[in-house]
């Protein structure tokens, strides 16, 4: 297929097309400058405060999917093929949007910098509680708007906005687009040719196929692949002008079939850019102990970006997805021009943002085994804020237990070593003891064996140390002789 040199997409009601601008230019900015839309507000401009929130619609199979974004996270070539609405978008032709109304109505807004995000991130819960055609919780409010901070309000009235507005859209369909807009939206932008947008040295690459995105890299050594991005254009920025000259950036996001999650009778098989709120979707089903590490992991529309393959190759030591794959002994499936091989989760990173990938190769599946040892499973986050923030400390614990004695067990910890780590010591000292209190002691006396902890400006070593030998106590308190019996964390064959 031929490429296309200009980013197409959906904005305002009518197809766009965006050709010499910036590869490295961020929507945000875009909307900002050349777009000339201010409502979508810069703050932070790390993905960190919401404030840039923008809503994307995008092909999901045979569907459409509607999900919030950071803008600041978003090149402008993660358009293509994409439709586009900002706060400009939501008002009603007869007036304000349900959504827009309640935050006056109930003082959800005072200095107003943060409102345009939450208006966008409470539309987006609008929208997908009138398809499903159920009023939200307030806790599910909740945890939809916890991407975007406020400094004024204090968020109670936030919340009073968000369920007032949902209540009434769910219930008078008072709807902003209704869903065959948003696919009208997308067939009007058509299936998106491959994206080859130049300016300069800088060049950014979507190819609609695995091979494509292999000859890319092939073609171009020191490439740097993108899926979400929302490590990567962090990095960018952080970067500086640095890594911004002689950059080739080849996305898989566009390659068909890579983002297909399928289980079959051994495994559940996750593609490379399946999201992360679909993976965790997945795990959760399977093993509803995990919902508590899911919904700490970052915020919905960082997890309506991310990706299964960024969060393993970004290879950070607190990435809260590996303690969970490497625990139930996933394989990484990874692919090159040479042909394919598999890699344990497990040994997949050897240090901070460096893994075993060769150049030119790329990670295609995770392959979770279904008929793993573990009976139960259970996931601990320590971070500094209970919401949006990466973790200090983590722990993903694995048990199989029969009378009482311990037959298998995994313990991996995230966030003390510079890579996720499974702790061989503790498991060793744990295997085939009666899971009491004595057999807490000795787990924690032997993390020291396992690993030296890290100090950084999260936390220092003893903290971690401390932190970590109190997770373990909480999982013999869940877990142990006297827990209530837990039959739903069962991780299980379905
Ligand atoms: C505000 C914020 C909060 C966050 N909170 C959390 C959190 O709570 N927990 C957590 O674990 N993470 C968190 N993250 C980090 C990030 O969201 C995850 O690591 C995510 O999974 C990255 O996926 P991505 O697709 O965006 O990766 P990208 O940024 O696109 O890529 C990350 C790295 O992976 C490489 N890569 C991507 N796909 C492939 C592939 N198929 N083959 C080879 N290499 C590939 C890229 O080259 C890059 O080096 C947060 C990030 C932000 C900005
Ligand atoms: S500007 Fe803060 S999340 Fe984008
Ligand atoms: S109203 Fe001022 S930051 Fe939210």
């Amino acid at each position: 297929m031929t490429s296309s040199g200009a980013v197409r997409f959906w904005f305002r009601g009518e197809v766009r097309e965006l050709e010499g601008v910036s590869p490295t230019l961020s929507v945000l900015h875009w909307l900002r400058g050349t777009g000339s839309s201010r409502g979508t507000k810069e703050g932070c401009n790390t993905g960190d405060c919401g404030a840039c929130t923008v809503v994307l619609a995008e092909r999901d199979g045979v569907g459409v999917r509607v999900r919030t974004a950071n803008s600041c996270l978003l090149l402008v070539g993660m358009l293509h093929g994409r439709a586009l609405f900002t706060v400009e978008d939501v008002a009603d032709d007869d007036g304000l949007h349900p959504v827009q109304r309640a935050m006056a109505e109930r003082g959800g807004s005072q200095c107003g910098f943060c409102t345009p995000g939450f208006v966008m991130s409470m539309w987006t819960a609008a929208e997908q509680a009138a398809v499903r055609g159920a009023v939200p919780t307030r806790k599910e409010l909740a945890d939809a708007l916890t991407g975007n901070l406020c400094r004024c309000t204090g968020y109670r009235p936030i919340l009073d906005a968000a369920v007032d507005a949902t209540a009434e859209v769910v219930g008078r369909g008072a709807r902003a687009l209704a869903p065959q807009e948003f696919r009208a939206a997308l067939e009007a932008v058509g299936e998106p040719a491959p994206l080859e947008l130049r300016s300069g040295s800088v060049v950014h690459l979507a190819p609609t196929t695995l091979d494509g995105v292999l000859a890319a890299l092939a073609e171009n050594p020191g490439a740097r692949i993108v899926a979400g991005g929302t490590d990567l254009v962090v990095e960018l920025r952080l970067a500086g002008d640095d890594l911004r000259d002689d950059l080739v950036l080849v996305s898989t996001d566009a390659a068909a079939g890579l983002a297909d999650i399928t289980a079959d009778g051994t495994h559940l098989r996750i593609g490379a850019t399946a999201r992360l709120d679909d993976v965790w979707h997945e795990l959760v089903a399977r093993a509803p102990a995990l919902g508590r590490m899911a919904g700490r992991f970052a915020s919905p529309a960082i997890r309506g970006t991310g990706t299964v393959a960024g969060n393993l190759v970004n290879a950070s030591p607190v990435a809260d997805l590996v303690p969970v794959l490497l625990a139930l002994d996933a394989d990484v499936v990874v692919a090159g021009r040479a042909g394919r091989r598999v890699v344990p989760v497990d040994g997949f990173a050897t240090g901070v943002r460096r893994t075993v990938l060769e150049p030119g190769e790329v990670v295609v599946r995770v392959d979770v085994p279904l008929l793993s040892f573990v009976r139960t499973l259970r996931a601990y986050k320590v971070s500094r804020r209970f919401d949006d923030d990466i973790s200090t400390v983590s722990a993903v614990l694995g048990l199989a237990q029969h009378g009482g004695r311990i037959d298998d067990v995994r313990v991996v910890l995230g966030g003390m070593a510079t890579t996720v780590v499974r702790a061989r010591s503790v498991e060793r000292v744990l295997l085939g003891r009666m899971w009491d209190t004595e057999a807490l002691r000795s787990a924690q006396a032997a993390v020291g064996s396992d690993v030296t902890p890290i100090g950084d400006h999260r936390a220092a070593a003893s903290y971690r140390d401390r932190a970590v030998r109190g997770l373990l106590q909480r999982w013999w308190y869940e877990t142990g002789a006297d827990a209530p019996a837990a039959d739903t964390d069962v991780w299980a064959l379905r």
